[in-house]
């Protein structure tokens, strides 16, 4: 791993890993992120590889204004509110995917929304302006640790797993931005964070909160929590070695049984983190009208495969109350 300053040098630098598919730790004024091409599904896959993480979280992707947020979700009337009160700064905006969006089916969980926001952090802004991309970020640390405010934190968090740290110096604002969700009539606080509530109800109104996180230090812990999954709304089937007419297989590695209605292969080579890019976008093909149950082929529980197979598990477990048609 390096660390640099941040100059017109070394941002130019990290802005053409971030586009060759490389992750790179850089500062907001929350605290540092970790970034990746949040359009690139291998890249963010990547990220979650480094963050040792177990499952899926959705991602935060980051972007320059609310003219650029545009491009990727379907914008609305509190949105330009709040932009115009929070943008840039920490604030987190939770908003419909919208038609043709670029933004990675994994850096969102395979959900229908999209969390992004305009960081204020000076070298944010330039990296995401040398990049020309949105960037996917969650806080720079392994999972399970505190979120870095000082570049230190990153290094001792995540090493070499990051080839290149941007050190701006100690963040500002010290904890995350607030999350919040405007895709609905009323907007609901997702994450306690930088923007205050009261200061958000002084902008849009009252806003509600949300029941599933009782508590802000619970939902910094577990902010995975706060999403509620994509689901196939077919079944799906485990450890499947074999394969029905009637089913969608979902494969790994080079020897996939044959029979299947429809194959998509997360991996022939059996790479994980290739088979976790493949994900979301391989269940949402696979889970079509005509297939009777998506049968998926035994993951390795190794590095990624933790955070494929829990996602897998809780597809799996799905009791058919919450699925979609
Ligand atoms: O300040 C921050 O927000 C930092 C800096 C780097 O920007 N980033 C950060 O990211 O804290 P992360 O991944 O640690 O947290 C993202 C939060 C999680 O609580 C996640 O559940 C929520 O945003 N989130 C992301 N996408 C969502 C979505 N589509 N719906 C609901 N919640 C979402
Ligand atoms: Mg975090």
């Amino acid at each position: 791993m390096r660390v640099v300053a941040p100059t017109a040098e070394t941002i130019a630098e990290a802005a053409a890993l971030l586009r060759q598919g490389q992750l790179v730790a850089f500062p907001t004024e929350t605290v540092y992120g970790l970034g990746a091409d949040a359009t690139n599904e291998r890249a963010v896959a990547a990220i979650f590889e480094a963050k040792g993480r177990p499952h899926f979280n959705p991602l935060i992707s980051h972007v320059l204004d609310a003219a650029a947020a545009r491009r990727f979700v379907e914008w609305n009337d509190t949105a330009e509110k709040l932009a115009a009160r929070f943008w840039p700064g920490p604030l987190t905006m939770v908003l419909p995917r919208c038609k043709g969006s670029a933004i990675s089916l994994l850096a969102t969980a395979g959900l229908d929304t999209v969390a992004i926001r305009a960081p204020s952090h000076p070298v944010a802004q330039a990296l995401i302006r040398a990049a020309g991309l949105p960037i996917a970020g969650p806080s720079a640390n392994r999972s399970g640790a505190v979120s870095p405010t000082r570049a230190e934190h990153v290094i001792e968090s995540l090493g070499d797993r990051v080839p290149l740290v941007l050190d701006g110096g100690p963040c500002l604002v010290g904890v995350e931005s607030t999350v919040l969700d405007v895709s609905g009539p009323k907007p609901v606080l997702l994450r306690p964070g930088g923007a205050t509530r009261e200061a958000i109800e002084a902008a849009v109104g009252p806003i509600g909160i949300s029941h599933a996180l009782p508590s802000g230090d619970a939902a910094r812990s577990s902010p995975g929590q706060l999403a509620s999954h994509y689901a196939p709304a077919r079944p799906v089937r485990l450890n499947a070695t074999d394969v029905g007419a009637d089913e969608g297989l979902l494969a790994f590695g080079p020897n996939p049984p044959a029979g299947a209605m429809l194959t998509y292969n997360l991996s022939p080579s059996g790479n994980l983190a290739e088979a976790a890019a493949n994900l979301f976008a391989q269940m949402r093909a696979l889970d079509r009208p005509g297939i009777a149950r998506i049968a998926v082929m035994p993951i390795p529980e190794t590095g990624l495969g933790l955070a494929i197979n829990d996602r897998l598990r809780r597809a799996a477990a799905d009791d058919g109350l919450h699925r979609r048609g």
